[in-house]
């Protein structure tokens, strides 16, 4: 019998991110807050961006639990400029702040559309943009871009959620063939339904446009396409993030990692 090979040093090394500063959109609450406890554990120096100063605020003593370091910054991401100033002279940077609203397009107001899609899709190009000058001056960079299955895949009533989302994935696709050559990588995480205040919130919604009691949301239309049938946890969500972050994924750029429940097998 032949004796197994030595496992490279790589499977045994947890990622480090010691040195690095990641910032990370929408970190005061749901999957954000789980990518900066988990960027936070690996070392890294969290710059937390959120409008919400009070789940900053308990972030922040979360991270210092852990014996972390983070840099609440307050910030409302329709303010683009400030969006672009905020990122740079970062080495990591997680675009994941969201919202959501289901209504008909007959019903959608534009204001809101208009909102979704400087929120999701315009503020990840300002930060990205304000992020990749320090990245290719050093030759590093992780740019991991929280999408969604609504980013390879429709739902009706959200026009705006999905609309933002595939530009999303459009956008990380050219970030990593611009940022290759300077060792920027460009990826998306695409979640199912996650267990966070986002989902929570859009159940009456859900309930008002498909004409069904809000019980019936969560089996008949989160859960409809999953083959795994359950949600998804906020930190599941971290560690695909976390991933992508690391050295077992210098070769992954431009793509997708779906944790969908086999939602897109369909
Ligand atoms: N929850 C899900 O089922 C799910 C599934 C797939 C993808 N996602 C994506 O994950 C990301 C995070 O979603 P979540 O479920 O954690 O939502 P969440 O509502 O729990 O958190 C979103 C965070 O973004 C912040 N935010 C929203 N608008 C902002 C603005 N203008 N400026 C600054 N901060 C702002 C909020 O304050 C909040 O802290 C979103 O991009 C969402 O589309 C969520």
């Amino acid at each position: 019998m032949t004796a197994p090979r030595a496992l490279p040093a790589l499977h045994a090394t947890p990622l480090d991110l010691g040195g690095r500063t990641a910032l990370v959109t929408g970190a005061a609450g749901g999957i954000g807050r789980a990518c900066a406890l988990r960027l936070a554990a690996a070392g890294a120096e969290v710059r937390a961006v959120d409008r919400d100063a009070a789940g900053l605020e308990t972030l922040a003593e979360a991270v210092s639990d852990l014996g972390g370091v983070v840099e609440p910054h307050v910030l409302d991401l329709t303010d683009l400029d400030a969006a672009e100033r905020a990122a740079a002279g970062a080495d990591v940077l997680v675009n994941n702040a969201g919202l959501q609203l289901v209504r008909p397009i007959e019903e959608f107001p534009p204001d809101a559309f208009h909102t979704v899609l400087t929120v999701m899709l315009e503020a990840p190009f300002r930060l990205i943009r304000g992020a990749l000058p320090h990245m290719y001056g050093q030759g590093w960079g992780r740019i991991v871009n929280v999408s969604s299955v609504h980013g390879l895949r429709a739902s009706a009533y959200k026009s705006a959620y999905v609309a933002a989302k595939h530009g999303l994935e459009g956008l990380s696709k050219t970030t990593a063939l611009e940022g290759a050559p300077h060792g920027v990588t460009s990826n998306c995480v695409n979640p199912a339904y996650v267990r966070t205040p986002l989902v929570e919130k859009q159940i009456a919604d859900q309930a008002r446009s498909h004409g069904i009691p809000e019980e019936r949301v969560l089996s008949e239309v989160m859960l409809r396409d999953s083959a795994v049938r359950r949600l998804i946890e906020p930190e599941e969500v971290a560690e695909a993030v976390a991933y992508l972050c690391g050295p077992r994924a210098s070769f992954v750029t431009g793509t997708s990692l779906v944790l969908d429940g086999g939602w897109t097998a369909h």
